[in-house]
């Protein structure tokens, strides 16, 4: 029996020094592997006498449930240990400063923020539609009669027709916003639309997929001078300087009269400046919101009038972040956005500068 307690002495002893999983589970294996020590003990039980069976059978068991449940404990001391450190070491102090923020925010997301921002400013809130629109709220109410060759004007992405023939189409511009509001809403309206929109077109300045802020305000006064006075006041307030703009006549279904405006702008070898300059480049489309597209709203033209506008996002975000081609704005280059990007934690406001 002295053995067996010499057995236990020192796996006890070697069980509380184990100071790591590995080495406890060497320990386990010496005592109680198959050919441990104490399994080899339990193996001779076998050529013992029936008395001696009968004292050593209980006392070997013993042993080897007392050690085992020795090792577990232990195993579960030193597993805690473990945690205990990796939590301790693997800690973030969530207070200390990013000390280099990896997440960028793309330009035309920046660009679309600050167009919120100063609209705001200007009494504008954000609505929004579906990109998969139907013929009506893209085409129909607003003005383009069925078969008309202003639909083709815009490349349309069709879907495939469903089973009584109707196509539904990826929008064109965020125009279908306009008609989704007005159904839906009482006037007085002033929103502004930002989203995407979808043509069939690709070069330099033209991706398949860009992006628009639409405006529109509906009420009882407001006239074509408001509209200019508006896109005036946000033109300059998006470039952060003077801007000189012209408003030249145009033709959409959707409005009457219709304008583009242009802004004032110079070359300076590869660079372009805004505001200032001998040439004039068109920013945007807006009119006053034609009488039919009105009434395909319910609303009584001799009511209700105001004025809406329409512009291109990745452009205007171009010109004012010096970005060269079109294309590398949809390029997913981790590259690119790091270095025309913008930091999420930074946001557009006018009261400290909106970049
Ligand atoms: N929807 C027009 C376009 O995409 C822009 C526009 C909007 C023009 C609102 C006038 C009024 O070209």
């Amino acid at each position: 029996m002295s053995e067996l307690d010499d057995l236990k002495t020192k796996y006890v002893k070697q069980i509380e020094a184990a100071s790591d999983l590995a080495s406890l589970d060497a320990i386990r294996v010496a005592a109680l592997g198959k050919k441990g020590e104490i399994s080899l003990q339990m193996r001779t039980l076998g050529q013992m006498s029936p008395a001696e069976k009968k004292v050593m059978g209980p006392a070997l068991n013993g042993l080897k449930t007392e050690i085992s449940s020795l090792v577990e404990s232990r195993k579960t001391t030193l597993e805690t240990q473990a945690l205990n450190i990796a939590l301790a070491n693997e800690t973030l102090d969530m207070s200390l400063p990013v000390p280099t923020p990896q997440g960028r925010l793309h330009p035309v997301m920046q660009v679309m923020e600050e167009m919120a921002v100063i609209f705001a400013d200007q009494g504008f809130r954000v609505a929004e539609g579906p990109d998969i629109e139907d013929d009506f709220h893209n085409f129909t109410a607003l003005n383009f009669p069925p078969g008309h060759p202003a639909r083709d004007m815009h490349d349309t992405f069709f879907l495939k027709p469903d089973s009584s023939g109707n196509k539904m189409v990826l929008r064109t511009h965020t125009s279908p916003v306009q008609i989704r509001t007005m159904m839906s809403q009482k006037p007085p309206i002033r929103i502004i639309i930002p989203g995407r929109t979808y043509r069939c077109d690709s070069d330099q300045t033209h991706t398949p997929m860009f992006h628009q802020v639409e405006g529109l305000v509906i009420d009882k006064t407001t006239h074509m001078g408001h509209l200019k006075g508006c896109l005036m006041d946000f033109i300059s307030a998006f470039f952060e300087t003077d801007v000189e703009v012209r408003f030249r006549p145009h033709h959409f279904p959707f409005t009457e009269p219709s304008a583009e405006m242009d802004v004032r702008y110079e070359r300076v070898g590869n660079e372009i400046r805004i505001g200032q300059g001998d040439e004039w480049m068109e920013i945007l489309g807006c009119g006053m919101v034609h009488p039919d597209v009105l009434r395909n709203c319910g609303l009584d033209p001799d009511e209700y009038q105001g004025f809406a506008f329409g512009m291109g996002v990745d452009r205007l975000a171009m010109l004012k972040y010096g970005i060269p081609d079109l294309r590398d704005m949809f390029a997913p280059d981790p590259r690119w956005l790091g270095h025309y990007g913008f930091s999420p934690l930074l946001q557009a406001n006018l009261a400290t500068g909106l970049s």
